[in-house]
């Protein structure tokens, strides 16, 4: 994988907390909601626990990382190279 792809972030979060996440995919702050984002989402946590969250904008499950960000790739030979970036 390239340095410059973006990965998800994994962000513990307790209960009580309250967050504010990017819909639009468009924030600098991904995954967290700018001022000006078009499609906040607040999310108010119920338990502890781990949200995969998505930092290229790409996922179709927005804030959470479906994967979009690294789409499968054909062929031993690509996912070996993506793998070991050689
Ligand atoms: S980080 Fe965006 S889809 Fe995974």
């Amino acid at each position: 994988m390239a340095d410059e792809e973006p990965l998800p972030e994994v962000r513990a979060v307790e209960a009580g907390q309250v967050l504010r996440l990017c819909c639009c995919g468009q924030c600098a702050s991904l995954p967290d909601a700018g001022a000006a984002c078009t499609a906040p989402l607040e999310l108010s946590v119920g338990r502890e626990r781990h949200l995969l969250l998505c930092r290229c904008g790409l996922s179709a499950r927005l804030p959470f990382c479906d994967g979009s960000h690294a789409p499968a790739v054909p062929g031993l030979k690509e996912r070996w190279r993506r793998f070991t970036g050689r």
